[in-house]
């Protein structure tokens, strides 16, 4: 049922080229069920910037792509080189990072993919809209956020149908169970639940500790983007300043379940000098509005630490206890406003205090009923974030003045 949904689309993504005309036919009968169409997933633009996004997609087989692009003013151009000289090519993904263009811009983009094994075959996409992140002169700014959708597609697509159009979304860890087969990536990071993800507005993307689990995990970078190119990455647009930070897992890097993959040790370290040196930054220090996003909160109202991380991983940390030791000195620093992560599969508000001048946002989770699309806008010199449920009803509301 999933595959037919999904050849009907691709036949409408405008395939030309010898093998369109079957295909597209094909896709009109069961028959289509048997046919490997040339591009696997809609056209995703990721990690957005002032001056570009990155745009991914899936192919099914040996292919190389360009993006074709058309801004204001008649502007048009093609990205097809990557940092080595080549065109983009490859049999599983392909990625394209678009720079040079305009801030606070509309653009649009399509993908041209060209097989190059076998049957010739060129797939060219719909053209897709986005807008790119601004400078600091524009006084307003929205973003979504989705945590913990774990592959319940049916929460996906709900949430997809309600969320609405912001700046731009982040994808905040815990988009799957276990990376334990290579085949998961594309359905799951591209084309979840079968929707159109970035048909809204771009997307960013922070790890959760899920993501970062099974014998595939190492590849998920393969299949999205970051401005940064690395797990971490701040940036401001408009008024907003945001840190984007990996927690990592749950129990300590010699836990016998992680079987040796994860070194988060050294990664919270990392980025624990990164962070210090980041928030000096003239446009991340002095944002009139700070915000951490990371997937495992950083403070939670009760606050268990565990002393036995058993074998069998039943105890694990709740709380980002490691993260913070390292972090939370320089987030103090830095006027640290408000930390919105997930992970807990149930919403809670943890207010500032004298310790944790930050405050805390938890939200979202698998089950319909833990579900949550977290909105937040400034406006007016106010930043307000929503949680919202399935239902569309807000559950959390908070808001947030504009740092002087
Ligand atoms: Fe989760
Ligand atoms: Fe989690």
């Amino acid at each position: 049922m999933k595959r037919r949904h999904f050849l009907s689309r691709t036949s409408a993504l405008g395939v030309v080229g010898s093998a369109s005309s079957s295909l597209v036919q094909a896709a009109e009968s069961d028959d289509a069920l048997k046919v490997e169409a040339l591009i696997r997933s809609p056209l995703v633009v990721m990690a957005p910037r002032r001056d570009g996004v990155e745009l991914i997609w899936a192919v099914s087989r040996l292919s190389r792509g360009r993006i074709e692009w058309t801004g204001p003013n008649g502007e048009s151009g093609q990205a097809h080189t990557d940092g080595f000289g080549f065109y983009p090519q490859s049999d599983t993904v392909l990625r394209i990072r678009l720079d040079g263009l305009k801030p606070d811009t509309e653009y649009t983009v399509r993908s041209v993919t060209e097989a190059i094994d076998g049957d010739a075959e060129i797939a060219i996409s719909e053209w897709r809209q986005f807008r790119t992140l601004a400078g600091l002169e524009r006084d307003h700014a929205s973003f979504v956020v989705w945590n913990d959708t774990h592959i319940h597609d049916e929460t996906i697509r709900r949430l997809y149908e309600l969320t609405p159009k912001a700046d731009f979304q982040l994808w905040n860890g815990d988009t799957c169970n276990n990376w334990k087969d290579e085949s998961l990536f594309v359905p799951v990071l591209l084309n979840s639940g079968g929707c159109d993800l970035t048909a809204k507005q771009p997307l960013f993307l922070t790890m959760g500790n899920h993501d970062v689990r099974g014998k595939y995990a190492f590849e998920m970078p393969r299949y999205y983007a970051t401005p940064s190119g690395r797990a971490y990455w701040a940036m401001r647009h408009g008024p907003l300043a945001a840190i984007f930070m990996n927690t990592g897992e749950d129990k300590p890097d010699d836990h016998p379940s992680f079987e040796g993959r994860v070194s988060f040790s050294r990664f919270r370290e990392e980025q624990a000098a990164w962070l210090k040196e980041v928030i000096e930054t003239p446009e991340i220090k002095d944002a009139p509005f700070r915000v951490l996003f990371c997937h495992i909160p950083m403070r939670l109202n009760e606050e268990v630490i565990v002393e036995d991380y058993d074998l069998k991983g039943k105890n694990f940390d709740f709380y980002a206890r490691s993260s913070r030791e390292l972090w939370h000195e320089s987030l103090v620093k830095w006027g640290a406003q408000v930390v919105i992560s997930g992970h807990m599969h149930q919403e809670e508000w943890v207010e500032p205090n004298d310790q944790f001048p930050y405050a805390q946002i938890v939200g979202g989770g698998p089950k319909p009923e833990q579900a949550r699309y977290i909105h937040g806008e400034i406006r007016h010199g106010k930043l307000t974030v929503r949680l919202h449920n399935l239902e569309n009803q807000v559950t959390i509301e908070k808001s947030f003045l504009a740092l002087g």
